[in-house]
């Protein structure tokens, strides 16, 4: 992307966001000199609707989710298309679902879904396909191959042999901290689906994969964990550049493992902390990258903003705006050879994460 172009495009979205803060990305694919044109997509994530009874929901999500719709729908330039991260619904129901696609519906341009476990674990994911199709496929779009996984699954044994009702196992999955979780995988089926699916990829085509769930190991106890992402790795390897975007964890994180850079995206619902036991617990991220700042409890938009993603030949830089707080901007370093937060990367910058009792 020229610079002019890079600081028109910043410029209108330091305007949308003066406007308002919003809980979605917008991801740039930019391709510097080769002949591909640059496009961008926006990407909405996590809105946990939540039904009290009946018609009636929560409405903090809804809220969270229509603003990102409404706020979408108003980007210059308009993104080729959109993706959501998963986790539509809290509890799995037909009726959360429905209703999240609904709100949904208001978006302008084609929609991707990507699975998520609070719309996979009551049902299995049946009203998810009846409603929006495979939860795993691929597709080209302007030199880029893009790849949709489904990694929230789980050992057949946990899903099929230990739960008397449907909601008992999706109350199980949704908990944290909970022994009885099970931890999410892509699984044997699918990393061979996507074995193949890369087989007719050249080696030179950016790879963007999305995911619900982490596709590394970052913290089991909450489920920020894929048990299969070594494997999945290891497919994605042999490409020039790959970059893992993924929702579920609600907050700020990134990382470089080799040659994939991962970004995820805040929640259109609430924020997660960085528990302090990320940095005790020897299952925390190879890279551990830097914790976010608590959330404010008082201000339900906190730790929820504003994205971009320039994905300038494959490198990731990502422009955070979060309201009253300073920006964060992680861009890749290309020195260091992973993503680098320009202003909480010294450890005396940071301030301490939040300890659970
Ligand atoms: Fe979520
Ligand atoms: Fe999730």
């Amino acid at each position: 992307m020229s610079t002019m172009n890079r600081r028109r495009f910043l410029r209108t979205g330091g305007a949308l966001l003066a406007a308002s803060s919003l809980p979605f990305s917008l991801v740039k694919i930019a391709f510097g000199k080769a002949a591909s044109e640059d496009f961008t997509f926006a990407y909405v994530s996590d809105s946990h609707i939540t039904q009290i009874k009946g018609k009636e929901f929560v409405r903090n999500w809804d809220r969270g989710l229509i603003r990102a719709v409404a706020e979408t729908n108003l980007l210059d330039p308009r993104p080729d298309f959109i993706f959501y991260g998963g986790d539509i619904a809290q509890l799995g129901k037909p009726e959360e679902i429905d209703h999240g696609l609904e709100i949904l519906a208001g978006l302008r341009g084609d929609v991707h879904y990507v699975m998520g476990e609070h719309d996979y674990y009551l049902d299995l994911g049946e009203h998810w396909r009846k409603r929006l199709g495979p939860d795993h496929y691929s597709f080209d779009h302007k030199g880029v191959h893009f790849v949709v996984l489904n990694s929230i699954l789980t050992y057949d044994d946990w899903t099929y042999n230990k739960w008397d009702t449907p909601m008992r196992r999706m109350k199980e999955m949704a908990r944290l901290d909970n022994p009885q979780g099970s931890p999410f995988m892509v699984g044997d089926k699918q990393r061979e689906w996507l074995r193949q699916d890369l087989a007719a990829v050249s080696k030179d085509t950016p790879i963007v994969v999305m995911s619900h769930s982490p596709l590394q190991k970052i913290y089991k106890g909450w489920n920020f964990w894929t048990e299969d992402a070594e494997q999945v790795q290891a497919l994605l390897k042999p490409f020039a550049k790959v970059t893992v975007l993924y929702g579920h964890v609600h907050q700020i994180q990134y990382n470089q493992i080799g040659n994939i850079s991962f970004n995820s995206a805040m929640a259109t619902a609430w924020p997660w902390p960085y528990p302090a036991s990320f940095t005790q617990e020897s299952s925390h991220m190879p890279k551990l990258t830097v914790a976010m700042n608590r959330a404010d409890p008082f201000f339900d938009r906190d730790a929820t903003g504003w994205q971009f993603i320039n994905l300038q030949t494959g490198d990731v830089d990502v422009h955070y705006a979060l309201p009253d707080n300073r920006d964060r901007i992680v861009a890749f370093n290309e020195e260091k050879g992973e993503p680098v937060d320009t202003y909480y990367q010294p450890e005396s910058a940071r301030i301490p994460p939040q300890r659970h009792f």
